[in-house]
């Protein structure tokens, strides 16, 4: 694979010129405030480096999944106005994609300055399944830049999408792998090749169907993968127990079993927790109790009961094996972190990670919004990824579109 960098962008020079930049700025909001910059954060640097350099930088970005026309709740005003108080460069937002406000703008944008476009996905074209109606909308944005433009991506968590801004743009322009995107795969490439064992994996989040291919994948790779979140009742299901009112999913349970006995041959073994807090709502006030996994019925709340953390004693022996550790992955939060009653176990396993000495990823939209909302710093992690989706596919050894269409 021929990948060009952006520094060599940078060497053949960008001053005056046009460069297209797709970032990622799909951050959490609530209302018009951004509740986890780390994505602005994130793309910052690949933004300072062209606008220091002397470019016109217009950067392509989504927010949600509008479906395909403006929606004021999905305009990217509050993620640029974050960008704006963080950049030391002058940063505007355009009021369309590529329309008569991204035009004048554009046409007016001066040497070291910044102009984002509106949300990409307003365009219904954006996300075509159309190749042609997809190439159409790219003409436009490349149109935008003139005659000597050049397309750079750094936009990381969209790099498994074949959307216009990430694919279509890149093979009408000379396209550059933005800095972040170069990291994140130099760190993913360190979870699938030579990696340093024991390899432990930890798996949260609320769907056993979200995971399956990486799992797959995984099996084999993995010395050990930890079980926790929603997906977790699946497992006690294909274990044979009842999980009462909790979040199953009851057509994987036959898939799940197929792993548990494949991972036996594989010698990758999979640890599901032994004890969970049992809520007798989904509410963050809700009464609670931790009881015995295996049985969950037992619980006051008997078959009412909802699953929404893992126990203590299963936190505390998730985090022996991850301080056994010499690489680990953790992919998903182990309950409903944002009602602080049943945050303590994706808290201990953020606790963990940070007293680990083993090389650490945190992988995923949520888990790396859990890790910053209980107070936890960047710096204390090997890695947390911007991506959510695309690190999963990465993992699934999936081709990735907008990594593969850099290659020229
Ligand atoms: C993400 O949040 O993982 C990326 O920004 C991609 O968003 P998408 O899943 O809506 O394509």
């Amino acid at each position: 694979m021929t990948l060009h960098t952006l520094n060599e962008l940078i060497a053949e020079g960008v001053r005056g010129r046009y460069i297209l930049v797709r970032s990622d700025l799909n951050v959490p909001l609530d209302g018009s405030t951004v509740t986890d910059d780390g994505r602005i954060k994130a793309s910052l640097p690949v933004l300072s480096k062209l606008t220091d350099a002397g470019a016109r930088v217009l950067v392509t970005a989504h927010l949600g999944r509008p479906k395909g026309a403006p929606e004021e709740k999905y305009s990217l005003k509050p993620a640029v106005a974050r960008l704006a108080e963080l950049a030391d460069f002058k940063v505007s937002l355009a009021g369309d994609t590529v329309g008569g406000s991204a035009k004048e703008a554009a046409a007016s944008l001066q040497d070291g300055e910044v102009l984002v476009l509106e949300n990409v996905r307003f365009d219904a074209r954006e996300t075509s399944k159309d190749d042609a109606e997809r190439g159409a909308f790219a003409d436009e944005l490349v149109a935008l830049t003139g005659g000597n433009g050049a397309y750079v991506d750094d936009a990381f968590g969209a790099v498994h999408r074949k959307h216009a801004s990430v694919y279509d743009v890149a093979t009408r322009l000379p396209s550059y792998l933005g800095d972040l995107v170069h990291t994140e795969v130099e760190v993913l490439r360190k979870l699938t090749a030579d990696t340093q064992r024991p390899y432990v994996v930890v798996l949260g989040g609320s769907k056993v169907s979200d995971k399956l291919a990486v799992i797959d994948n995984l099996l084999g790779k993995a010395d050990t993968i930890l079980v926790g979140g929603g997906m977790l009742f699946t497992f006690l299901a294909a274990a044979g127990h009842k999980v009462a009112s909790s979040l199953l999913e009851e057509d994987q349970i036959p898939v799940v079993q197929d792993y548990l006995k494949r991972a036996a041959d594989a010698g990758t073994e999979f640890v599901v927790p032994t004890d969970v807090v049992v809520a007798e709502k989904f509410a963050a006030d809700a009464a609670h109790e931790t009881v015995p996994a295996d049985a969950i019925e037992s619980s006051s709340f008997g078959a009412q009961g909802i699953g929404l953390d893992i126990g203590p004693d299963s936190a505390a022996a998730f985090a022996e094996r991850i301080k056994g550790a010499r690489t680990v992955f953790w992919n998903g939060p182990m309950g409903v972190f944002e009602f602080e009653a049943f945050s303590a176990g994706t808290r201990a396993i953020a606790q963990a990670l940070t007293e680990t000495d083993a090389f650490t990823v945190v992988g995923g939209g949520d888990s790396a919004a859990a890790v910053r909302t209980l107070g936890f710093a960047d710096d204390q992690f090997g890695h947390i990824s911007t991506g959510g989706g695309a690190s999963l596919e990465y993992l699934e050894g999936k081709e990735l579109p907008g990594l593969s269409v850099l290659d020229r």
